[in-house]
């Protein structure tokens, strides 16, 4: 058992932690460290809630597929030969072998590499060789996944019994519609992994208190403004809300929204004067522009849902971020730069003027987040205040986390599952 500084055992019951947690702090180093309690996350997060996995674009033709890994689940998202979008679990009716393991592919029957098990795209057992006359395909096809596509955006579930999907999708739909993700294409992506707990990755994110001291190139173009980043506290400044209406007369929804549990939040939020987008000079990056943005100038509409992605929806491209948490001081980050699937890359966009600024904030995160899992793994590391003018995103997140992972440990839960 972990020890705290002055040698006693540190309480690594997550009920305890979260019941003695001090309300404007950061949270002690345990849930940052703690296999039990990084284990408690996935059980009542990450295997529960709806998951960001990918743009839909990515699957264009029947047997597109890509595989992602959540904790110790697999999962294989494929485009079936109706054109729908599935998820299954990536273990074989047999005797359990991964049947995909390229990260993305095209196949026209999923075939498990073990036996050769073969299974339609849409899950079920079409031929198991030598399986006696007693055998029922019917009873062994692929096991689903909860899957949704929501405006060009693919979300699973890996939980039993999914929590509403309607209730986000509905409200999300219009501002992410004018972006019209179905035309997309994935100009360039990368994976990196942050030597951080998943949460730090996530903090990180919900402010810009660090941006001045870290982000030399996002901030050519990106407000430091704390009311752009993190929750609305108060009015809406003037500038900002007659951006919203600019963009909403104009019919880019964009006022500011944040769901009632904190999951989820929308708003349109003007990027630094003259800005179009995240490019070193502010210009727009793609001449044929992903969507229906009237005016260069609209900014990004920011969008994140707990517990796996941010997003950036700017008038010529836009950008998706998966956060998908590895072990306890490991967080890989997933990130696509998406562009009108007709934009022709060296004519209507350079991928390095593209991608420069956000590859680079992603590096420097990274930095600040290992630096950050670095100092809280000493004893010495003591939770210290958030400031409420620019961490008030920080705190909206960890509060989001602690009442999830409280109300799912709750006794009444447990004993609904
Ligand atoms: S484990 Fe898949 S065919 Fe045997
Ligand atoms: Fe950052």
């Amino acid at each position: 058992m972990p020890r705290g500084a002055a040698g006693e055992p540190e309480v690594n019951n997550v009920q305890n932690l979260l019941a003695r947690r001090i309300p404007g702090y950061a949270l002690e180093r345990a849930f940052y460290t703690d296999p039990e309690i990084f284990q408690t996350d996935l059980e009542t997060i990450h295997y529960r809630e709806w998951l960001f996995a990918i743009p839909a674009c990515e699957l264009v033709k029947a047997g597109d597929y890509v595989t992602y890994n959540v904790g110790a689940y697999r999962v294989i998202i494929v485009r079936g030969a109706d054109n729908q979008i599935r998820a299954f679990h990536n273990t074989c009716r047999h005797r359990g072998s991964i049947i995909c393991k390229a990260a993305k592919g095209n196949a026209p029957k999923l075939v498990c590499p073990y036996h050769q098990w073969t299974y339609e795209l849409d899950g079920s057992l079409l031929w198991a060789r030598d399986m006696g006359p007693e055998f029922d395909p019917r009873q062994h096809g692929l096991k689903t996944v909860h899957c949704r596509e929501l405006a060009g955006l693919v979300y699973i579930c890996l939980a039993d019994v999914a929590p509403d999907f309607d209730t986000f999708a509905n409200i999300a739909r219009p501002y992410l519609e004018p972006h019209d993700l179905a035309n997309a294409k994935v100009a360039f992506e990368s994976t990196i992994i942050e030597n951080g707990n998943w949460k730090l990755v996530w903090e990180n994110n919900r402010e810009c208190y660090h941006c001045g001291g870290n982000h030399p190139a996002l901030c050519r173009t990106f407000p430091d403004d704390p009311g752009v980043t993190g929750i609305e506290g108060g009015e809406t400044p003037a500038y900002m809300q007659a951006h919203f209406d600019r963009c909403q007369a104009a019919g880019m929804p964009s006022q500011f929204y944040l769901h009632e549990d904190g999951q989820y939040r929308l708003a349109r939020m003007p990027l630094k004067e003259g800005a179009e987008s995240y490019t070193m000079d502010g210009k727009s990056a793609v001449r044929r522009w992903l969507g229906r943005s009237p005016f260069a100038d609209a900014g990004s509409l920011l969008k994140f849902h707990y517990p796996t992605t941010w997003n950036h929806f700017l008038a010529d491209h836009s950008i998706v971020f998966r956060v998908t948490p590895i072990s306890p001081t490991e967080t890989e980050v997933t990130t696509k730069w998406l562009v009108n699937k007709d934009a022709v890359e060296g004519v209507d966009y350079d991928v390095k003027r593209l991608t420069e600024v956000w590859v680079a904030t992603n590096d420097e995160d990274r930095q600040v987040v290992e630096d950050n899992q670095q100092g809280i793994n000493s004893p010495a590391y003591v939770p210290g205040p958030y400031s409420a003018i620019q961490e008030s995103g920080v705190l909206q997140f960890v509060d989001w986390y602690c009442n999830t992972v409280s109300a799912r440990l709750a006794p009444d839960s447990m004993a609904a599952e």
